[in-house]
């Protein structure tokens, strides 16, 4: 993979990187566009949004990546640790779309993989978690491919229009599974 720091002549590869500031209008265009195109994969409606910003902070446990090819962002995914005391050995990944010109050359998979590699320098953090609608079938095995297994599943947990949706709840444990009592 190419990240920002490890750069390589190959053209064809993304590049990945932490977004910064300069790249709030960017980012808005492209979330725009992903919940214009894919709104029935995400829980935010394009109304709750109408000037998206980044949504994280710009913090190595607050960060969202954007994939580029050349000046173009064609990826995004946001991870943000708890910042309760005691939630803070978890993480959510959320708002992950690539645009559909890119989708199944990889993009999502090295997005997901690189802040998994992020997560797990964050010292305590233990694991990460994400909801993904029932019907999204394709990131769902885009999660289970990086090790995330699903352990819940909220009925009706997301109304689109007059359909309601239901929520899958994954976990990808970082180092070791918790122990579980004898
Ligand atoms: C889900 C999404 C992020 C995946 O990104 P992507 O760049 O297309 O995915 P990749 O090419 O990295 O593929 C990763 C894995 O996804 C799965 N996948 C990819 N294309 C697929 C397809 N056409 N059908 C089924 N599974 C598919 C595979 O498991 C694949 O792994 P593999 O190549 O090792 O088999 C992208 O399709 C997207 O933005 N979808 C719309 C928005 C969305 O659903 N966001 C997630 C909300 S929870």
């Amino acid at each position: 993979m190419r990240t920002a720091e490890t750069p390589s002549p190959g053209a064809a590869e993304p590049l990945l990187r932490c977004l910064e500031p300069r790249d709030g209008p960017a980012y808005a265009a492209l979330w725009r566009e992903g919940l214009a195109s894919h709104g029935h994969f995400f829980r935010t409606a394009p109304e709750d949004e109408p000037s998206p910003g980044i949504p994280t902070r710009f913090a190595p446990d607050s960060f969202t990546l954007g994939a580029f090819l050349g000046d173009a962002l064609i990826g995004i995914t946001s991870l943000e640790r708890e910042p309760a005391s005691r939630l803070r050995h978890k993480a959510l990944i959320s708002r992950m779309f690539v645009r559909p010109e890119a989708e199944g050359s990889g993009v999502g998979k090295l997005l997901l993989r690189e802040a998994l590699v992020r997560a797990e320098s964050l010292g305590d953090l233990r694991q990460v978690c994400l909801t993904v609608l029932a019907t999204n079938e394709r990131a769902q095995r885009l999660y289970a491919s990086l090790g995330f297994r699903g352990y819940a599943r909220e009925p009706a947990a997301v109304r689109i229009g007059e359909t309601f949706v239901d929520e899958i709840q994954m976990v990808r444990f970082l180092r070791r599974e918790p122990r579980v009592p004898a």
